[in-house]
This record gives C-alpha cells, structure tokens and sequence, in this order.
C-alpha cells in the first residue's frame, strides 16, 4: 500500500481525500490519501517526514505552495515559471515539485468551449497565487491578450510583466476593467470575493457584460457565486471551479501513478460531499 496526502493549513474541510480515495478504490489501487494539518513552521519537518515515511505523493495547499520549494530536490518547468508547487512525486527517495493547477484550469475550460479559444481576450479578476498559475497557463497557451483586474493594482503590474514573456498582457484597476467588460471573451474571477459568508459581494460590476462570454469563477463552495448568477442571467457561459479543482487533483493523480482517474466520477465525488 501507497501513502499520499496533502498538506495544508488549515485543512480539515479539504475534499482531496475523497476524490482520491474514491479513484484509488474505483482503480484496484491498495493506496491511501489523507489531509495533513501542517503548521508553516513545521514544513520542513513535514518534508522530511515524506522522505523517512516513504509517502509517495502530495498535494501542497495554502500556505505552503511557494515555501515548500525550498525543501525539494527538483522542481519542473511549469512550477518554476508559476512560482509554486502544488504536486510532489517521490521518486525512489527523490522529491520533485510540479504544479498542475494552471493545466487543470485549463482543461476545465476546454470543456466548456468546443473550439480552440486562442482568439480570445482574458480578464483574470485578482493577482495572488490562484491568478499566477492560471496566467501562466493561459499566457503559455497562446491567448490573444490578458488583462490582469486587481484592488492593489501594483500586484496586477507585477503579474502581468511576468504574462509578457509569452503574450500581450496589461494591469488595469477593477474599474477599468469594468467599463471594457465587453471586449473580453472569457472572465476569470480568481480572488476570494463571494465566498461564505460574504455570498452576495461582487468582485466587479458586470453592467457592459456581453452575452455568450464565458465567465468562471475559481469558488466553488458556494457552488454559484453571485457573480455566476448575475453573470448567467445576462447570457453568459459559466462555470464554478469544481472543474479547476477535479482536473489538477486528476493531473496529480496521473503524475503519480501514471494512469488518468475518471473525471466524471471525481466531479461526481466532490459534488455528493458537498451536498
Ligand atoms: P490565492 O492564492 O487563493 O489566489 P491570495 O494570494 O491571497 O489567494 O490572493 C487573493 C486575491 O484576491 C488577491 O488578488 C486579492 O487582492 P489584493 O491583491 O488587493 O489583496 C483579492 N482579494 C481578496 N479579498 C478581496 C476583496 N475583498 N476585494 C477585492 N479583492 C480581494
């Protein structure tokens, strides 16, 4: 039997060891993934503990995602770009650091378009660790142009300088962004604005959203922010972040065993845990 987990802080109500349980038991794999409540001053012990216990694979989740770099023996390509790691694999002693939120964001949106959306303009809503790694994905994707929206614009700035070694990309203020809603094909809200229980906030206006623009938002507890909402009621394409959430916990998974999990039967985890 395998040992995998994630580590957090906190991390009592994270749905990982479910969805990865459940895979594990669906796939014939003797393995076992639990949460790991890990205070930030005991990462490296943490880290440490991996090696000595033989734990094959982890996830990383808040706070730890850019500290636990320091304590790896290889980070790939994709983490180093984002700045964080999300996934590590044991390799007979060996720990690399990958990071597989910004590739999982970006299969959750292909299901939602049935064609190539390299034409499209991007608004990302936020400039913290969520919006890097989907930035970095879009931006390596080959998006016409992305616009970064934040409330402390000068992380907006450093953000989209980093965008600007692969596509066009500006910092905008939120009100900016507000007034040339409708010159964007996908909205991408990434801060934490409409989480309980602030349910009825807003991290912009969307009085000039078009219809048929697809808007997602990273939160899926709610699973309809109001933002979805209102965004749905004006036509457009959304989506929650169950879809995010599924496909980099299904691209860790793959990483470590090498086999691909079922996503619909992961998403259908998740959401039967969340009632
Ligand atoms: P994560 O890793 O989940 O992205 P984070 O790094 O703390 O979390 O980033 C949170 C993002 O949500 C930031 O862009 C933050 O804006 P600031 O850079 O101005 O702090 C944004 N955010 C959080 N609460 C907000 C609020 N009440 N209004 C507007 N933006 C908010």
């Amino acid at each position: 039997m395998g040992i995998f987990g994630v580590i957090g802080h906190p991390i009592s109500h994270s749905m990982s060891p479910i969805m990865h349980n459940c895979e594990f038991k669906q796939l014939g794999f003797p393995h076992h993934y639990t949460a790991f409540d890990v205070h930030p001053n005991d990462l490296k012990k943490a880290i440490d503990g991996m090696r000595a216990l033989h734990i094959l694979g982890l996830n990383v989740t808040i706070p730890h995602k850019v500290a636990v770099m320091e304590w790896l023996d290889e980070i790939d390509e994709e983490a180093r770009l984002i700045g964080a790691v999300n996934t590590i694999k044991n390799e007979n002693g060996r720990l690399i650091g990958s990071n597989t939120d910004g590739e999982g964001y970006l299969r959750s949106l292909q299901k939602l378009i049935d064609h190539p959306f390299h034409d499209k303009n991007v608004l990302i809503i936020g400039a913290g660790g969520a919006s890097r790694a989907i930035v970095t994905a879009l931006a390596r994707y080959g998006i016409s142009r992305i616009d970064i929206a934040n409330r402390t614009l000068q992380k907006a700035e450093q953000l989209a300088m980093h965008a600007r070694q692969f596509v066009k990309s500006n910092a905008i203020p939120l009100q900016e962004a507000e007034e040339k809603l409708s010159t964007y094909g996908i909205i991408v809200n990434t801060t934490s604005v409409g989480m309980s229980p602030n349910l009825s906030d807003m991290p912009i206006n969307i009085h000039h959203l078009k219809k048929g623009t697809i808007v997602s938002d990273l939160i899926y507890n709610p699973l309809s922010t109001m933002f979805l909402k209102k965004a749905k009621e004006k036509g457009a394409i959304t989506a929650n972040g169950i879809g995010m959430f599924v496909h980099q916990g299904a691209l860790s998974f793959e990483k470590w065993l090498g086999v691909a999990p079922n996503i619909e039967r992961m998403t259908e985890t998740v959401l039967k845990k969340l009632g």
